[in-house]
């Protein structure tokens, strides 16, 4: 093209990144790899292609890994994981920083080659995507560095295995693994199998950082390679990629005392209010659905756009559509590449044309012949139409109407996922009045995939649970250094006289408020240490439980009370508890024959003190992150928490776990100690005179072992803890994989709630789930 013709036409023409680098590399390498273990490449095994997605030529082969791969790769990360650990966090931080420096001494080594195997632009590779792996390994050098400081107390867990999807192969690789090293653990990565190169190319990097062997192990293969990697002999396991198979893993990992963190698929809503700036919302959308071709867990896919300028933002939107450029992702001016693989183009394909509602616009772009798939915009769909509610992984974008902000909370939230969601109005309060309402783990304001390493990343409800990012993603590479004595079962005591009160007390269940007799109406006798009668204790069953559950979700109000009304409420409780100490210090002595009643309920109005002290000095923070604007990681409350209580020191138990709950904003179901439940008829005299709102918190009596599955399975319930001690971690965990709630169970450990770990601050971390909001500001 010619200057002259240049200025006639306006249009700019190809500016071809060169590729010759980047091939060289893999030719150097023998064009076959085998896997990384030990600090050492192995021989290629079994093998199979991976492709450029734009071209379909093969770039190199790809060893399949197998379980004794796998096994041998874990092996060598466990050997070297307690030589990593010594080294300190400065000595880990050094080699965080050397990766971070040779991330960008060999940026575009790293771009072009991701560009060729996923078929990303390379525009989006090297402006987006190397940068921000360098900068998660600086910020987590830094995180490194300051361990010890900041992180009394806390462990890594040991070996942790990573599986990573395909759209951000080495950015994910990056989340994945420096927060892993900054803490102190080893990894065993698998990549996805259609994007391998930049995993092994990182590898290379770690030999050239002079990183110990065995402390970062790269092992190839397809979902049959992670599906191993998960049943391996780690102690955590962290992945990325689809819900369905998130699920699998949840289940796969039950009851194994590991850890566990997913970060999963969405369909984020795209808000666009009538007074917004509506040609910057349009940009913006160019890069919330159209950046790496929409194959982004958070991208902007449903558009919700206030009715009064639907018309004319979509008619905008279609002509800015009508303007992208697909093509050769090496081409510096396109917008959009390849699709990563024909197999995911065919499932997009499906998808889109299964549909039968709305209007579709196709961009009048020309679509190069291969794996590419043109910008969409589906018009008119109703909430529940599938397109509206199934996650496409593409470039489509599926848009409907609002009339009120409240609307489009409604729909926003109409979702099983919440990953993420984008705001536009020029009027900042409306952004930040409705930012709180949305089922989210991200919030952009006037933005939109903005990511930052000081700001966390992740979601709630099926979008999966833990944080990427920020001090709270270092957290789920984290255990307790001390864990607590092994579990040992408290039994109920037997008796066989059955002495009556002077007056009878007839326990109930306490839901919504209220006194309630058991669905099933039974109880059982409970004895004192003597073996005396001291009352029947109602079995709550399954419908107990529903009515629970209800009622906790209906006292919604709390999580919107001020902080400050709910210490305020705590520390009555205190008052109120101090009250009748005597009192109840000879009936815990009664039930449990430790002797200890007196201590106990000092420390269960000491706790109440603590957690009530705590509910308005855990709000959250600002994060420093490199944009004109800052991101607010705010602490929200996880929403109705089902909780097994202990069963020794039940009063101080309930009390421990109840009070960080309630401070943080949740409503609880709380089923008590199983041994000794009468507890539960004490605490409510307590709980009914402390201006508690009906539903904060339900007591429910019975079998730990029945109830929990009836938590962990029901899907109004946020999150279920355990501190039984009964062994349930793998009836809850398995349980848990129905909606992904949240789980905290005590792995196979008990606590001494009198100590410090009855008051560890993990707790307000489990009450809560990090909110990023990212909002202008000093723009
Ligand atoms: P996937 O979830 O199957 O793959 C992601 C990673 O998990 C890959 O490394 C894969 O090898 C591995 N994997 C597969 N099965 C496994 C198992 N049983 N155990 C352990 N690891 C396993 O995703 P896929 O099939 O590539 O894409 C399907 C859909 O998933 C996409 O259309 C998209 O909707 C969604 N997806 C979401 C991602 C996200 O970032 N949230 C990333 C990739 C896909």
């Amino acid at each position: 093209m010619t200057v002259r013709e240049i200025f006639e036409t306006m249009e700019y023409g190809s500016a071809p990144e060169a590729a010759g680098d980047a091939l060289a590399w893999i030719v150097d390498q023998g064009s076959r790899f085998g896997h990384f273990i030990d600090g050492a490449f192995g021989a290629p095994g079994d093998t199979f292609e991976t492709r450029n997605p734009a071209t379909g030529e093969v770039l190199a082969e790809i060893t399949q890994g197998s379980s004794a791969d796998v096994d041998r790769a874990v092996k060598a990360a466990r050997a070297a994981q307690p030589g990593w650990q010594d080294l300190g966090g400065p000595g880990r931080a050094r080699f965080l920083y050397a990766l971070a420096r040779l991330v960008q001494k060999h940026a575009r080594l790293f771009a072009v080659l991701e560009s060729l195997d996923s078929g990303k632009p390379i525009r989006e590779a090297r402006d987006i995507d190397v940068p921000l792996v360098a900068r998660h390994f600086y910020y987590h050098a830094g995180l490194a560095q300051l361990f010890e400081t900041e992180r009394p107390g806390r462990a890594p867990w040991g070996v942790c295995g990573q599986v990573v999807p395909w759209n951000f192969p080495l950015l994910m690789l990056a989340w994945k693994i420096a927060p892993a090293l900054a803490a102190g653990n080893t990894v065993v990565l698998k990549p996805a199998e259609w994007t391998s190169l930049t995993a092994l190319l990182f590898a290379d990097i770690c030999r050239q950082a002079g990183l110990p062997d065995g402390v970062v192990n790269i092992v190839t293969g397809d979902g049959a390679t992670g599906a191993a990697l998960v049943e391996a002999d780690v102690d955590k396991v962290a992945f990325t990629g689809s819900t369905e198979v998130g699920r699998r893993i949840r289940e796969a990992t039950a009851g194994r005392g590991i850890g566990l963190t997913l970060e999963l698929g969405g369909k984020s809503p795209y808000i666009v209010f009538e007074d917004a700036d509506l040609d910057s919302a349009v940009e913006g959308l160019v890069d919330a659905i159209w950046f790496n071709g929409g194959q982004v867990c958070c991208a902007g896919s449903r558009l919700l756009v206030q009715e009064g300028v639907a018309e004319t933002f979509h008619d905008r939107l279609r002509a800015r559509m009508d303007k992208l450029r697909l093509g050769d992702p090496l081409d510096k001016s396109i917008d959009m590449g390849a699709i990563v693989d024909p197999v995911q183009r065919d499932r997009i394909a499906a998808l889109v044309d299964a549909n039968d509602e709305g209007e579709t616009h196709v961009a009048a772009c020309d679509v190069p012949e291969g794996c590419f798939y043109p910008p969409t915009l589906v018009t008119g769909l109703g909430p529940a139409a599938r397109l509206m509610q199934e996650e496409i992984f593409g470039p489509v974008l599926v848009s409907t109407t609002f009339r009120t902000p409240a609307e489009a909370v409604a729909l926003a939230n109409d979702t099983r996922y919440g990953l993420a969601a984008s705001l536009w109005s020029e009027n900042v309060n409306t952004c930040l009045d409705i930012a709180p309402k949305l089922a989210a783990g991200v919030v952009w304001v006037n933005g939109a995939n903005m990511f930052d390493a000081a700001a966390g990343f992740g979601g709630v409800r099926e979008s999966g649970f833990g944080r990427e990012g920020g001090p709270e993603g270092l957290s789920a590479y984290l255990r307790p250094a001390h864990a607590g004595a092994p579990l040992a079962r408290v039994a109920p005591f037997d008796g066989e006289t059955a002495e009556p009160e002077a007056v009878d007390r007839t326990a109930k269940l306490y839901i919504g408020g209220k006194q309630a007799r058991p669905d099933g109406g039974y109880a059982r006798a409970v004895h004192d240490a003597g073996g005396r009668l001291m009352g029947q204790a109602p079995i709550a069953n399954r419908k107990d439980v529903r009515n629970a559950v209800e009622a906790a979700r209906g006292a919604s109000g709390w999580a919107g009370a001020s902080a400050h009304n709910r210490a305020q409420v705590i520390y009555y409780m205190a008052e109120n508890l101090a009250a009748r100490r005597d009192e109840l210090a000879a009936r815990l002595d009664r039930m449990t024959g430790t002797g200890d009643g007196a201590a106990e309920v000092d420390a269960a109005v000491d706790r109440l003190f603590h957690w009530g002290a705590w509910a308005d000095k855990f709000a959250g923070e600002a994060r420093a992150v490199p944009i004109r604007g800052m991101a607010l990681a705010l602490r929200e409350p996880v929403g109705v928490i089902g909780a097994l209580c202990p069963d020794a020191t039940p009063l101080l138990g309930l009390v421990s776990v109840m009070a960080p709950a309630i401070a943080m904003g949740n409503r609880t179901v709380l089923v008590v100690s199983e041994p000794f439940p009468l507890v539960a008829a004490d605490l409510v005299q307590v709980l009914e005179t402390s201006d508690l709102p009906g539903g904060v918190v339900n007591l429910l009596t019975g079998a730990h072992a029945e109830l929990a599955p009836v938590l962990a399975t029901h899907l109004d319930v946020d999150a279920v803890w355990s501190f039984s001690s009964s062994d349930l971690s793998a009836e809850i965990e398995s349980g848990a994989a129905s909606n992904l709630k949240r789980t905290w169970v005590n792995d196979r450990r008990d606590r001494d709630w009198h100590g410090a770990a009855g008051a560890d601050p993990a707790f307000l971390e489990h009450a809560t789930e990090v909110k990023t909001v990212w909002i202008p500001y000093g723009a």
